[in-house]
């Protein structure tokens, strides 16, 4: 077991245990912590993105769809999709949408609307 550490786009901080079995997003998920996902969590979207402070070395290697992904949204190097980073150890990072009214400000695809 491990532990994210989650600032969430409203400057909130929650720390919720993580299984490396599991995307961070589902940890994230699973502890009831809002988080955009808008394609249910298949490198689609990129609006699950997580900026992540300090040392991301706790994390799974970035795969094909991710990267291309972030490429897609201009992400800046240290961005990782939740719904595909997987963290071994404990890992520090923003959530940059919530999903909450107001705060859907990255341009990602909405999906089915
Ligand atoms: S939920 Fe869509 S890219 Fe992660």
């Amino acid at each position: 077991m491990s532990r994210l550490i989650a600032k969430a786009d409203d400057g909130t901080v929650r720390v919720v245990e993580n299984s490396p079995a599991r995307s961070v997003l589902s940890s994230l998920l699973l502890a009831d912590v809002p988080i955009r996902h808008d394609c249910g969590g298949i490198a689609y979207c990129g609006t699950c993105r997580i900026r992540v402070a300090g040392d991301a070395a706790g994390l799974s290697a970035i795969g094909t769809s991710e990267r291309e992904r972030l490429e897609a949204v201009k992400a800046p190097p240290g961005d990782r999709l939740a719904c595909q980073a997987r963290a071994a150890r404990d890992i520090e990072f923003e959530i940059l949408d919530s999903g909450k009214p107001g705060r859907e400000g990255l341009g990602g695809h909405r999906g089915k609307e």
